[in-house]
């Protein structure tokens, strides 16, 4: 620690106006720790780093992060606390033994979980003095730091702005959410499921013009123009769903015999056909619902009003 306030004059400062970084501590160094304090160490951030297993340190260490022996230790050295670890699982069992530790810090927990987990350690921390906030990191850690990398966070609004310009190094995508602890995580599996659909998608198509002698990087020029083509019917898609009124780009009847071609074409290839198969079956419920001279924004009625599988 370099003096008393937790501080530290960035060494390429020296002789201009110094601008200090407030202390920051890192608990669990897998994957996405160590890029995480990996980046906060190269923007001059006096990080303190703790991990189960402390070999995951070592690099760090070498570049100049301080390591603590134990978690109390490295929640002791700093006034924020980054965790991210596997689950929240852990993370109960890393912090519940240290809130006395944390009365009067900030907690923001970036391991990925559900909203009632969110939920649960919000509630812990405010019976306990502990500032929280959940975030949700929507990168691999190579992206962390840069400037398109997103993060969310959820939890109390002035507690976010009091470390507003930390967390804003970890991404220039760092958004806040709301004061519900829980919306970063719905946020987080709501992209989730997005992300894997999409890359669904794309693997399910890859395979059919591969099937012709078409290289993935050749499609795949095309696809991201695609991707930016969906992108403008989403935001299209969204005043629909916002407004509950569907107008029709295509109708659900046109686009259900659409579906039958990529079916087709991609049994008629030896194709895995589940996901046009899935996707057929949402449109033929809708079209049972009424919906079938509606967009396909109108599946949202079906999605929304659906009953668990028997
Ligand atoms: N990697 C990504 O691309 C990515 C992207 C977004 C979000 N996330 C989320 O970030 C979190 C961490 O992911 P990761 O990729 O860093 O995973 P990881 O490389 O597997 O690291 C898991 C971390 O959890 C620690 N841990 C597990 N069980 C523990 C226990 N019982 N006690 C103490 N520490 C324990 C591990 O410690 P040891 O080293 O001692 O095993 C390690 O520090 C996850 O929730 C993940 O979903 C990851």
């Amino acid at each position: 620690m370099d003096n008393d306030h937790g501080t530290a004059q960035k060494p390429h400062e020296e002789g201009r106006a110094a601008t200090t970084r407030p202390a920051v501590a890192v608990i669990g160094l897998g994957l996405m720790g160590q890029a995480l304090a990996q980046v906060l160490l190269k923007q001059g951030y006096p990080t303190t780093v703790w991990n189960r297993s402390p070999e995951k340190a070592d690099a760090l260490a070498s570049q100049g992060a301080v390591r603590a022996g134990t978690a109390a230790e490295a929640v002791a050295a700093a006034p924020l606390v980054l965790i991210c670890v596997s689950t929240y699982e852990v993370v109960d069992e890393l912090l519940a033994p240290l809130t006395d530790a944390l009365a009067g810090r900030t907690v923001v927990n970036l391991t990925s979980g559900t909203p009632e987990q969110a939920r649960t350690t919000a509630q812990w921390a405010a019976r306990h003095g502990i500032g929280y906030l959940d975030g949700a990191v929507m990168s691999v850690p190579e992206g962390v730091g840069e400037p398109g990398t997103i993060l969310l966070y959820s939890g109390p609004h002035e507690i976010f702005e009091a470390h507003r310009a930390t967390l804003e190094v970890l991404g220039g995508g760092t958004t806040y959410l709301n004061s519900d602890a829980g919306l970063a995580s719905l946020y987080d599996v709501s992209l989730l499921g997005l992300m894997w659909s999409t890359m669904s998608g794309y693997v399910h198509a890859a395979a059919l013009v591969g099937t012709e002698g078409v290289d993935a990087e050749t499609f795949t020029r095309v696809g991201n123009m695609w991707l930016a083509t969906i992108s403008g019917y989403l935001t299209a898609y969204a005043g629909q769903i916002d407004s509950g009124t569907y107008p029709a780009d295509a109708t659900l009847h046109t686009q259900a015999m659409t579906m039958d071609h990529v079916i087709h074409a991609s049994e008629e290839r030896g194709i895995d056909s589940v996901i046009p198969r899935a996707i057929k079956a949402l449109t033929e419920r809708g079209i049972a619902a009424g919906h079938g001279d509606d967009s396909f924004a109108s599946l949202i009625e079906v999605v929304r009003n659906s009953k668990p599988v028997e």
